[in-house]
């Protein structure tokens, strides 16, 4: 049903983009920084380094004045632990302090919102080296981390994210770089499992301190949300869907949202011997906890058939948006409706509403797009500009199905697509495009780091002025 009257967006809705600190940042060890995964990670060869991306720490005004000239609501960035607790505990580097204070400053003398992504695939390097999420005491640690930022940023920071698609951290962790398996783990599924219950204590016990110490302040969780279909109406395929479903999706809201372990994915770790193991506390933690709003990051759908006992995992997981595999459970199924990116990944804008749809009625509660987006290969012309028609066109569509998921009755907070300004892909590197700002950089060398307004900023900016009816 194609609405014929839509509901236009609301008055305050935040328009505006993403980035996230490892990504766009660079500066990665100056002014105290201390490493994280991300710079200490093996780089696959063919894909940059994480030491400049878009040097956006020495670009910070220059990018936060772009932003508001297209007219953005919003920011949502993120804070790299790092920059605050160089060794993840203990000491505060008052420079990362500064840095953070002056961007949000930044963002306000324009009106802009910021939205703060508290954790963002970059796990402090002295904490992995103590075990990572694998460590009981990663709860404490975040906790820790979490009331640094509240009270230092708090006064101004006003809605709050707390892990970033913890949900891709545990499906495929590998492929961006974080999640530590130790030697010589005899069963996986067990160990990753435990780490994503540390993270769901620990972001429950986040949620419950903003709402202590900043109770005019809102927290949410911030999954990769993607609904999933089933390949054909044979009944097995709905239950192979059903399962990625729970795996992929519900596990992650149902947990921050009502406190209690999806049945389907306890069940399915029971059978595997991975059931986590509670320390005393975390189910009333779990409990405690009350999102005000959720924050999720939609780039496609998926699709999957039934899968044999027999079916292996090893083949398959590629990345966030591509089909994966569990015996017994469900297989990555190409859906023949749908075109994909140069990249691979499915394009689905009628699958946004879909999943909104889901998500709105299971958990009635408002909804914040914190990434959204098309990554492709941008050309800069001799005479400064980027063509990218193609980048419009998948915004327009998803922005469409926003207002009619809101026609339909959602309750919609914002907009802030992947990414503000280009950036280092999570294991494409640089070639792999998003933001409306282009950066004059490449793989390897550094070019300029120019900044310039692609097609899609000037777009972008009429659609904010027109609050989304001018599409
Ligand atoms: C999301 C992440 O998975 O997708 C971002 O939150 C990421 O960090 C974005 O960059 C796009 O993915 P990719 O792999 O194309 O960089």
């Amino acid at each position: 049903m194609k609405h014929k009257t839509r509901k236009p967006f609301p008055e305050n809705f935040f328009w505006g983009a993403s980035t996230s600190a490892y990504q766009v940042e660079g500066a990665n060890l100056e002014d105290g920084k201390g490493p994280s995964c991300q710079d200490v990670k093996e780089v696959p060869e063919g894909t940059s380094d994480l030491t400049v991306c878009a040097d956006h720490y020495h670009h910070m005004k220059e990018d936060v004045a772009l932003m508001a000239e297209m007219g953005f609501k919003s920011y949502r960035f993120s804070i790299a632990w790092t920059r605050i607790l160089p060794k993840g505990t203990g000491e505060i580097n008052q420079k990362g302090i500064d840095f953070y204070n002056e961007l949000i400053d930044e963002c306000l003398k324009y009106g802009i919102e910021p939205i703060v992504t508290m954790f963002h695939f970059d796990m402090p390097a002295a904490l992995d080296e103590r075990g990572s999420w694998g460590n009981p005491d990663s709860v404490q640690w975040f906790v820790d981390f979490a009331r640094v930022l509240f009270e230092n940023f708090g006064d101004r920071v006003k809605y709050w994210l707390t892990i970033n698609e913890q949900n891709m951290l545990t499906l495929v962790g590998p492929v961006i770089g974080t999640l530590m398996i130790p030697e010589g783990c005899t069963n996986v599924l067990k160990e990753v499992y435990q780490q994503n219950h540390h993270m769901l204590v620990a972001q429950a016990k986040a949620m419950v301190l903003c709402h202590q110490m900043l109770p005019e302040a809102k927290i949410g969780p911030a999954p990769n949300i993607s609904l999933v279909y089933p390949a054909t109406c044979k009944p097995e395929d709905v239950i192979a869907a059903q399962n990625f479903n729970a795996i992929r999706n519900w596990l992650y809201l149902d947990m921050a949202v009502y406190g209690i372990y999806n049945a389907i994915v306890w069940s399915y770790l029971e059978e595997n011997d991975a059931t986590p193991t509670f320390a005393p506390g975390d189910e009333e933690a779990m409990k405690n906890a009350h999102p005000d709003f959720i924050g999720f990051n939609y780039y496609n759908t998926a699709t999957v058939e039934a899968a044999s006992d027999e079916e292996v995992l090893a083949d398959a997981v590629a990345d966030q948006q591509s089909g994966s595999i569990e015996a017994g459970m469900y297989k990555g199924f190409r859906n023949p409706n749908l075109v994909t990116t140069e990249f691979g990944w499915e394009i689905d804008p009628v699958g946004f509403r879909a999943t909104i749809r889901e998500m709105d009625s299971r958990y009635h509660l408002p909804l914040l797009v914190t990434e959204n987006g098309l990554g492709a290969y941008d050309t800069l012309t001799e005479d400064g500009k980027v063509h990218d028609p193609y980048r419009i066109e998948y915004l327009r569509q998803h922005i469409a199905q926003i207002q009619e998921a809101i026609t339909d009755g959602a309750q919609m907070l914002g907009y802030n697509p992947w990414s503000a300004i280009d950036l280092i892909s999570t294991h494409e590197g640089m070639k792999k495009r998003y933001g409306f700002i282009y950066v004059d950089r490449d793989e390897f060398d550094l070019g300029t780091l120019n900044r310039y307004r692609k097609d899609s900023f000037y777009w972008y900016k009429k659609v904010i002025a027109s609050n989304g009816e001018d599409l």
